[in-house]
């Protein structure tokens, strides 16, 4: 993990160099790509086309943005990569992609940290937020300027109703190449399949995995309900997917374009709340209307949170800055220590 950090880190500045010394695209562009990584119609989308809508005011038309759905510029994890080489500007990514390239981000994918909209807004948008804004800069080359709020990952499968953790049993499910997520999987007794997002779709069409992950609206914009019949409505992660900036592209704007870039991404972040209390319920009524079938998680999800807590979250402690600072973020959120 490190020698890739570093690896990183230093092609990316060799490559500045040389995109400054020709004269790049980036410093003279003045329309911004956009990797996003999920569908039309998702909370990804929808935080780019408030930023774009914003950042395109306040610079008064100067600049724009393009943004390229679905996957288009490479798959979620890839697209870290090429904007910390100053290869594309923006991406909209989940966080749990981030996380390889930025161990304490993990924080934001322990299984049942986050609880509620509110406890993902606090944790995001405070003092914890501000110190991994500043870890993804220094481990990847990337800043984080805004955040969707996608709301908890729902399990899907296309074999059967899944309420208990026996149920999983048997079942192939796909979770991202993050290691806090396999080990929940592993907790919960079944060795999942990592695999990377771009090939989800054609992963569960295919039968190569059984199941995944992911929130409704995301759910249903990667049409999933096309190749999975049933939900399961756990909570252990909430999912936030930020917008982030190359920081090569970033350091290499005026101060007035900066101001704009930040300020849109605060903007389109705050729509990104609204938007999901408005569209969360409609888009879960939508996938039932389209055949899915929901089932709640036995024993009131008792068994599945236990397991995950005691088994995973341990082995993290170092990972994300110790015990003591995972007590300080539960205090922050008004919940017990551990
Ligand atoms: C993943 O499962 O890899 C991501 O959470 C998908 C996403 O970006 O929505």
């Amino acid at each position: 993990m490190i020698f890739k950090q570093r690896f990183i880190k230093s092609i990316s500045f060799a490559l500045c160099a040389g995109a400054i010394a020709v004269g790049s695209s980036v410093a003279q562009a003045n329309t911004f790509r956009i990797a996003v990584g999920d569908g039309a119609g998702g909370t990804q989308h929808e935080l780019g086309l408030k930023f774009s809508e914003v950042f395109k005011e306040k610079t008064a038309g100067k600049h724009d943005t393009k943004m390229f759905l679905n996957g288009q510029l490479g798959d979620e994890q890839a697209t870290i990569n090429d904007a910390s080489m100053g290869l594309l500007d923006f991406s909209i990514l989940a966080i749990n992609n981030v996380t390889p390239f930025s161990p304490s981000v993990g924080v934001l994918t322990l299984p049942y940290m986050v609880h509620s909209l509110d406890d993902a807004v606090t944790l995001t948008q405070g003092e914890v937020g501000q110190q991994l804004v500043e870890n993804t800069i220094r481990d990847a080359g990337v800043r984080i300027i805004g955040w969707a709020y996608s709301g908890f990952r729902v399990l899907t499968n296309s074999k059967q109703a899944v309420s208990s953790l026996a149920d999983l049993e048997g079942l192939k499910i796909r979770v991202p190449n993050n290691e806090i997520m396999i080990d929940t999987y592993r907790a919960w007794g079944i060795n999942p399949t990592p695999m990377a997002w771009s090939e989800t779709f054609t992963g569960l069409q295919l039968g190569v995995v059984d199941g995944q992950d992911n929130p409704y609206i995301t759910v249903s914009a990667m049409k999933f309900d096309e190749v999975q019949k049933y939900i399961t409505n756990i909570r252990y992660l909430f999912s936030i997917e930020p917008l982030i900036v190359s920081e090569s592209v970033f350091q290499s704007q005026p101060a007035d374009v900066q101001k704009a870039i930040l300020e849109a991404g605060q903007a389109a972040t705050d729509h990104s709340a609204q938007w999901l209390v408005e569209q969360e319920d409609k888009i879960k009524a939508e996938l039932t209307a389209n055949g899915m079938e929901i089932s709640e998680p036995a024993d009131g999800e008792k068994q599945w949170m236990q397991k995950a807590i005691d088994q995973v979250w341990p082995k993290y402690y170092k990972q994300l800055g110790g015990k003591d600072n995972l007590n300080k973020i539960l205090t922050s959120l008004g919940r017990d220590t551990i």
